[in-house]
């Protein structure tokens, strides 16, 4: 574990560093006589998991400070020791994502235990498998791409009993969530993004719609003003804070590819191009592979899915050589169940187990999870299956 201190005590900094290290050879002590003024540089610097903060930031301009600080640190945790123990600063200090304060001067023992404490919820944070992250992006409006998304995600959960968290990325006219539930959504991204500094996994887990016990839904804001106030740093977050704490985070990307929606893309294990196989998305599906081409996304990562497919004059095959990608897979055109399930708000794999549609997406999710199928070896190279 690194550890970094900062105090104005040079003796208190020593006698810390002699403590921890005579205690567990793990600790690795950086030491720092300064001010809050050092704060940024030494987090910048010392690729701390632990910020030790002596007597610093016990006012409130200070704490502002440290409250901007610590979203570009989402790694490193801050236990601070403050003269200042007013209910309202700790209050704000916990807001602003301090794990625990402490009354200083401190018993270095007192701290001990302070970092043994946070220590062991790092590691149980760090000892679990990161979830992997799936985005869905249609070529074209109307291709389908929430709907597979949603109902991805159900079938995970459902029949694969993994943990997993759909976030609805349009920012606009998202709906995703109206696909798999008929209840309105009593939070979404914008009331997350608002209170950012609080985002961890209970709080994540508290905004979303709970679909099952293992599968959430995070709708899009439902008012245009957070159009602005979304920002790619929030996103980075929210998916550092998803991908600790579900197995797959699945996003519904949207057409506009913007700050928002690359950061978004950038984090995916796969990204999901969805199309059908009518020439104006074939044509749109060129057109976003070129983009991502410019974005550097390598092509193993892109996995085009054919909706609505049926045989007809453009085959597969001219769809990969047009468009320069593989299609991954392809599902049925079944406009009477997916309407049906769409309307009702019900996954179609709980409302229409039979339907070829449930069976494809179902066998998609099992491929995911199992690495089986003919992508064998592409989906474990790509989501590291053991
Ligand atoms: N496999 C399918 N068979 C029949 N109809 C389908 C199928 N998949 C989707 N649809 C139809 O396509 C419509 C559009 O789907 P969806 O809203 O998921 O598209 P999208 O790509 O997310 O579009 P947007 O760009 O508007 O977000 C749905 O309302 C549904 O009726
Ligand atoms: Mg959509």
């Amino acid at each position: 574990v690194k550890i970094a201190v900062i105090s104005q005590d040079k003796a208190y900094l020593e006698e810390v560093a002699r403590i921890l290290k005579g205690t567990d050879a793990s600790f690795q002590p950086d030491l720092f006589v300064g001010d809050s003024d050092r704060m940024a540089a030494v987090a910048e610097q010392s690729h701390a998991d632990l910020l030790v903060l002596d007597q610093i930031c016990e006012d409130a301009r200070q704490l502002a400070a440290l409250e901007q600080l610590l979203p570009l640190h989402p790694g490193m945790a801050v236990i601070m020791l403050s003269r200042n123990q007013s209910s309202d600063f700790l209050i704000q200090a916990m807001r602003a994502g301090v794990r625990e304060v402490l009354p200083a001067p401190a018993d270095p023992n007192a701290l001990l235990d302070a970092i043994s404490r946070v220590q062991k919820r790092i590691a149980s944070v760090a000892s679990r498998a990161k979830g992997k992250v799936l985005a869905f992006i249609p070529c074209k409006g109307g291709s389908g791409a929430t709907f597979l998304a949603a109902n991805l995600g159900y079938a995970l959960a459902a029949a694969e009993h993994k943990s997993v968290a759909l976030i609805d990325l349009n920012l606009q006219f998202g709906d995703a969530f109206l696909f798999v539930s008929d209840r309105p959504a009593p939070f979404n991204l914008s009331d997350v993004v608002r209170q950012i500094q609080r985002l961890d996994a209970s709080f994540l887990a508290s905004s979303m719609i709970s679909v099952l016990p293992n599968f959430g839904v995070l709708a899009a804001p439902d008012e245009p003003e957070s159009l602005v106030t979304i920002k790619p740093e929030h996103i980075e977050l929210l998916l550092n804070v998803a991908i600790n704490h579900y197995d797959y985070v699945i996003l519904d990307i949207g057409r506009v590819l913007d700050a928002v929606s690359i950061k978004a893309m950038d984090h995916a294990n796969v990204i999901f191009p969805v199309l059908q196989l009518t020439l104006p998305f074939v044509r749109d599906a060129k057109r976003l592979a070129s983009v991502f081409r410019a974005l550097g996304y390598p092509e193993d990562r892109l996995s085009m899915i054919v909706n609505r497919f049926e045989k007809g004059e453009i085959t597969l095959d001219d769809v990969e050589k047009t468009v320069g990608l593989k299609v991954f897979r392809t599902i049925p055109n079944r406009f009477a169940s997916v309407a049906a399930s769409i309307n009702q708000g019900v996954p179609i794999v709980k409302l229409a187990p039979r339907d070829p549609v449930s069976k494809a997406l179902e066998a998609l999710a099992h491929d995911l999870v199992h690495g089986t199928g003919e992508h064998h070896g592409w989906l474990k190279g790509l989501l590291h299956l053991e």
